[in-house]
């Protein structure tokens, strides 16, 4: 199977990370706090919690603004055994980074500072940001060049090595026309951070306390820093709705090539959405235009058919889908088994097999192994207050335009007459029938016509 990017990093050294996500966000035009807009079914600060984790962070420290409970809930649901700190004022990165002193304080080997709306840097660029750590250096930043530099702070090098940053508002000319800049995202060496951090002064363009100033710190004092070099595309920064969106087109666009590098295929990659999670079996064949929400998993050799969405649902080896289909939470296909066109499915199993070919709605029902569900056939799952379960029985064969009223059980190998409102279990192998018996009246039609036209005439 070919999961999403899940790296483990068993390091010697002891990693502490710091996310800052005190951000105001005011760009984003939200009710919503920046760094819980999402990508890809997950907020931007999950996104840098999932990486600095998985890079071998063992504590993690969360800078929040004040008043961001909502925050701080995500941090805590995330990682439960996070810190979060809180900045009252935004004094700048260094004094951020400060905010979370208590978390480093006491001694770590590496402390990584991540930006909160920054969310598509991998685990593993974090654990190459930490390697010059290892090898000496003070501090290590993570370098990019910028198609387009303004705003960002410039890495001025000599000979290969970093001597300082300097951010676009303090920077000469001359400075400005260095393209190499700074991802913002820092490795520090545990034994020196606290020392260099409390160094850092605010006489700068924007009267901040600039993380950046490390750099030159460390550098007066004898010690070295380092540029670990990432793609732009890795590195960019969220702080509107256009680089929101931006951000999900270079999370989507890679998640696309892993899913099919891992022997799926996708008639028209770009129009199928892809979430964080998304597992996607062998030889399994995506059409276009398929979305994916959260939790849901593709065995090897499934079908999805156009124009289908899927939500925490699980889709068996060898199962079709769609087209027009969508599967809400709690769906699960079993093997071989078919759902066809504008067929709902929402906390309810299907049995290897089985077929719901058209039009129906199944919730909160068990369908057995090879049973099949005539078109227009409703599961009526509610009366408004609470939520009932249908059993179907392996086998059994329910007629077009049913409705099973539950909770109901319909029998192994059983029938129900198309047409049917079922609200009394059925045994197996027989045949039920709940409908208004037909009725023939002949000549009846043509003696209708001859009154109305004999009314009519006068
Ligand atoms: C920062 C870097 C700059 C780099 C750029 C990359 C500094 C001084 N500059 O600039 O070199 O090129 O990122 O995007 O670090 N934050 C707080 N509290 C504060 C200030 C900031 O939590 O008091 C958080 C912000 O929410 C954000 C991050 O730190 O997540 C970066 O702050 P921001 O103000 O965006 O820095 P830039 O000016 O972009
Ligand atoms: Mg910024």
């Amino acid at each position: 199977m070919n999961e999403p990017a899940q790296e483990s990093g068993a390091q010697a050294r002891h990693c502490t990370a710091i996310v800052l996500a005190a951000g105001e966000g005011t760009r984003m035009r939200s009710a919503r706090p920046k760094v819980l807009h999402q990508i890809a079914g997950r907020s931007l600060l999950e996104h840098v919690l999932a990486a600095t984790g998985a890079a071998g962070a063992e504590r993690i420290a969360v800078v929040v603004g004040p008043d961001r409970e909502d925050v701080a809930e995500a941090v805590a649901r995330a990682v439960p055994d996070a810190a979060v700190f809180i900045q009252n004022e935004r004094l700048g990165t260094a004094h951020a980074v400060l905010c979370a002193r208590a978390a480093f304080e006491s001694g770590a080997d590496d402390i990584v500072v991540a930006f909160g709306d920054t969310p598509l840097v991998t685990a593993e660029t974090f654990r190459r940001l930490r390697e010059p750590l290892a090898a000496g250096a003070a501090v290590a930043v993570l370098g990019f060049e910028a198609r387009d530099p303004s705003g960002y702070g410039r890495l001025v090098t000599y000979d290969g090595s970093l001597l300082a940053i300097r951010e676009e508002k303090d920077a000469t000319a001359e400075v400005q026309a260095i393209g190499l800049c700074n991802a913002g995202l820092m490795a520090l060496r545990g034994d020196i951070a606290l020392a260099l951090l409390k160094a850092i002064g605010c006489e700068n363009a924007q009267s901040e306390y600039y993380l950046t100033d490390v750099v030159e710190l460390a550098v007066q004092r004898g010690e070295r820093a380092a540029v670990v070099l990432a793609d732009e595309d890795e590195v960019q920064g969220i702080n509107d709705r256009i680089q929101l969106a931006a951000a999900e087109r270079t999370f989507q666009a890679k998640r696309r090539r892993e899913v099919m590098a891992g022997g799926a295929t996708l008639i028209a990659p770009e129009t199928v959405f892809f979430s964080h999670d998304t597992v996607v079996g062998r030889d399994v064949t995506i059409e276009p235009n398929v979305f994916f929400g959260p939790g849901v998993r593709i065995a090897d050799g499934a079908t999805v058919h156009a124009f289908s969405h899927f939500e925490n649902a699980e889709i068996g080896p060898g199962a079709e889908v769609g087209p027009f289909a969508r599967l809400r939470p709690g769906a699960k296909i079993g093997a071989k088994a078919k759902i066809g066109n504008f067929v709902e499915m929402k906390n309810a199993e299907l049995g290897e097999g089985a077929k719901v070919n058209h039009l129906t709605y199944v919730g909160d029902a068990t369908v057995g192994a090879k049973a099949n569900i005539g078109a227009g056939t409703i599961t009526c799952n509610y009366d408004g207050f609470a939520k009932f379960r249908t059993v179907i029985g392996e086998g059994a064969f329910v007629g077009s335009n049913s409705s099973l009223v539950a909770p109901v059980t319909i029998g192994a190998g059983a029938y129900v007459a198309s047409g049917s409102v079922i609200t009394e279990d059925v045994p197996d192998n027989s045949l039920a029938v709940a409908r208004g018996r037909q009725a023939n009246k002949e000549g009846w039609a043509s003696a209708r016509r001859n009154l109305q036209k004999q009314k009519k005439a006068g």
